[in-house]
């Protein structure tokens, strides 16, 4: 209980003060490779499960960004096939603080820099209404207890909601790719899916020889 009053107020007040140093740049060598990485996973696992596209105007949205580290690999998924999209990245938490005093918002404002039609939107995906011809949703949230441990108030918690709307905001013909970490939310993920008779693949294990990741990730691909 005091931990999530605690966490209620740590996020209202990053909220209401969005406080961050300016001008994020990363310096760290470890990190620079770690997310090249990241991102050439990203867009290997992307280009592998999804169809690409060619209809003009791609709208395309990625859900619980962070710091959205991983953006450029999306970026390149897209940019492959089509020049006309837009790429749109949805963090409840965006004013969260690192221990360097940057918020998520300003360290994602450096990972988008060189990226056109790419925009970071710090908000609750329950208030977004446009439609989607891709949905990227990397590790949402099935259980309570990692919400917790990211310091979100309980009251976020609603899986289905959240699963619910994404797929209200796909596009007809339009896909979204669920990724989850470990046995156990890849598990809840299907039922979830089932639950709201949404119709998807389960696509397995996802690897690649981009990146390793610590615990086994799972793949959901839905298709409206
Ligand atoms: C486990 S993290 C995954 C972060 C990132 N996608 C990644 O792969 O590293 C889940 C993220 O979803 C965000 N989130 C949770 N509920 C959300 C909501 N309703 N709207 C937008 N973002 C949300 C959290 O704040 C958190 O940053």
């Amino acid at each position: 209980m005091f931990e999530d009053l605690k966490n209620s107020i740590d996020f209202f007040l990053s909220n209401t003060t969005r406080f961050s140093r300016k001008n994020f740049i990363e310096k760290n060598p470890k990190i620079i490779e770690r997310t090249q990485s990241e991102n050439d996973y990203t867009f290997d696992i992307l280009s592998r499960y999804l169809k690409p596209t060619t209809k003009p105007n791609i709208k395309s949205l990625d859900i619980g960004s962070k710091n959205w580290f991983y953006a450029k690999g999306e970026y390149r998924f897209l940019n492959n096939f089509s020049n006309d999209f837009i790429l749109d990245g949805v963090e409840l938490d965006a004013y969260r603080l690192y221990i360097n005093f940057y918020s998520r918002f300003e360290t994602a404002k450096f990972h988008i820099k060189e990226l056109k039609n790419t925009n970071y939107i710090a908000g609750n995906l329950l208030d977004i209404n446009k439609k989607y011809d891709y949905i990227f949703w990397f590790l949402p949230f099935v259980f309570i207890e990692p919400l917790v441990k990211w310091k979100l108030p309980k009251r976020y918690f609603c899986p289905e909601k959240l699963l619910e709307h994404a797929y209200s905001l796909l596009e007809k013909a339009g896909q979204m790719l669920i990724i989850n970490q470990g046995e156990l939310e890849a598990d809840e993920q299907k039922k979830l899916l089932e639950k709201l008779s949404i119709p998807y693949q389960y696509l397995g294990e996802i690897q690649s020889s981009y990146f390793e990741y610590k615990h086994k990730r799972f793949g959901f691909l839905v298709q409206k």
